[in-house]
C-alpha cells in the first residue's frame, strides 16, 4: 500500500535523523508492536540496535526460540535473551492472588530489562513500541481516576539513573496500519497476526500458585488448541485463544487404569476493542478433537472444559 510505503521511508529517515549514530536499546516482548518497532529501527540504524527479551519463563510454547529464530537468524539483529524463568518462578512461590501476581511479574520484568539495559552503557535511546491507543488510553487513565479491574503491565521503562530518550516511531499508528506496517518490512504473516498475549503470560493462565510443572503441561495443552485452530481455518476468524490451567484434580479413566490429573479449560473470543467480547461458536468437533489430542498427548491432563462465558461479566483472561 502506498501511504505505509511512505510512512515506513519517512520514519526511517526520521529515526537517522535523530538518532545519528547513537545506540539505541529496544525491549522486545514478541508482541506485534515491539516487533514491527524493533523491524522498522532496525532498518534504519543497523547494527545500533540491540533489542533485549526477558524470558519470565511463561512464554507459550517454543516462543523465545522463534523470537531467536526470527530476530536474529533471519533478519540479522543484534539481541539479547534473558532466561530469568528461574527468578520469576522462585519469586511466584505461595503466591495464589491474582494481582499480588501480577505485580510480582511486572516488578520483576522491569528489574530483569534495567539490569540487562544498563550493561549497554552507551546507549542513549529507549525504543519503545507505543501505538496511537495507547497514548490514548493513558491520557485517558491519567485524566480520570480509572477503576482498575487488572494492573496490566507492558514491555519497557526508563531506568532512571541511564537518562535515555524515549523513540517511539510508531505513535501515530492504529493495529491494522502496525500489521501493514509489519508485513512490509518482511515479519513473517504469522507473527504480524498473531492474537494478542498478556504481559504477565501464562502466569495470569495459571490459576493460583504458578508452578513450573503447571506451565509445562499449559504450553503443551494450548499448542495443540491453537494448532487445530489454525489447521480448522479458525484462528484468524477469533480475536483470541488459549487454554488455562486449573490446578484441581478430577477422577478419570484411560485404558485400563484409573486417573486423577488436572483440568485445562479452552477460551475462544471475538471481540472488536477487548472492552466487551463474545465467546467463540466454535464446531463441536473442532472441540472434540482438541479435547482428545490434549488428553491423549499431555500427560497429567485427563479433562478438558470450554468456557462458555462472555465479556462482562467474566473477564477474558482468567486472572
Ligand atoms: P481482560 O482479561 O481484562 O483482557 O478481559 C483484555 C485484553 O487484555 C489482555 N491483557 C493484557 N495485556 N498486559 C497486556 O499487555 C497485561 O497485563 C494484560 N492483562 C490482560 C488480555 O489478553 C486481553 O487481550
Amino acid at each position: 500500500d502506498w501511504e505505509m510505503g511512505n510512512f515506513a521511508k519517512e520514519a526511517i529517515e526520521e529515526i537517522r535523523r535523530k538518532v545519528g549514530k547513537d545506540e539505541v536499546i529496544l525491549g522486545l516482548s514478541g508482541g506485534v508492536d515491539s516487533s514491527v518497532t524493533a523491524a522498522l529501527i532496525h532498518r534504519a540504524v543497523g547494527d545500533q540496535l540491540t533489542c533485549v527479551f526477558v524470558d519470565h519463563g511463561l512464554l507459550r510454547l517454543n516462543e523465545a526460540e522463534q523470537v531467536r529464530e526470527t530476530f536474529e537468524k533471519n533478519m540479522g539483529m543484534k539481541l539479547v535473551m534473558v532466561d530469568a524463568s528461574e527468578k520469576f518462578l522462585s519469586d511466584l512461590k505461595g503466591v495464589t492472588d491474582p494481582e499480588k501476581k501480577r505485580k510480582i511479574i511486572g516488578r520483576d520484568f522491569v528489574e530483569c530489562f534495567q539490569s540487562e539495559a544498563k550493561k549497554l552503557t552507551g546507549a542513549k535511546w529507549l525504543a519503545q513500541g507505543t501505538i496511537y491507543p495507547d497514548v490514548i488510553e493513558s491520557a485517558a487513565a491519567n485524566t480520570k481516576k480509572a477503576k482498575v479491574i487488572k494492573s496490566h503491565h507492558n514491555v519497557g521503562g526508563l531506568p532512571p539513573d541511564m537518562h535515555l530518550q524515549l523513540l517511539e516511531p510508531i505513535r501515530g499508528l492504529f493495529k491494522d496500519e502496525v500489521r501493514e506496517l509489519g508485513l512490509q518490512l518482511g515479519l513473517p504473516r504469522e507473527m504480524v497476526f498473531r492474537h494478542p498475549f498478556p504481559g504477565p503470560g501464562l502466569g495470569v493462565r495459571i490459576l493460583g500458585e504458578v508452578k513450573r510443572e503447571y506451565a509445562d503441561l499449559l504450553k503443551r495443552a494450548d499448542a495443540i488448541f491453537i494448532d487445530e485452530l489454525r489447521a480448522a481455518g479458525w484462528y484468524d476468524k477469533v480475536s483470541q485463544a488459549f487454554a488455562v490451567f486449573l490446578p484441581v484434580r478430577s477422577v478419570g479413566v484411560m485404558g485400563d487404569g484409573r486417573t486423577y490429573d488436572y483440568v485445562v479449560a479452552l477460551r475462544s473470543v471475538e471481540t472488536t476493542d477487548f472492552m466487551t467480547a463474545k465467546w467463540s461458536q466454535l464446531p463441536y468437533d473442532l472441540l472434540g478433537k482438541v479435547s482428545n489430542r490434549i488428553i491423549n498427548e499431555v500427560k497429567g491432563i485427563n479433562r478438558v472444559c470450554y468456557d462458555i462465558s462472555g465479556k462482562p461479566p467474566a473477564t477474558i483472561e482468567w486472572e
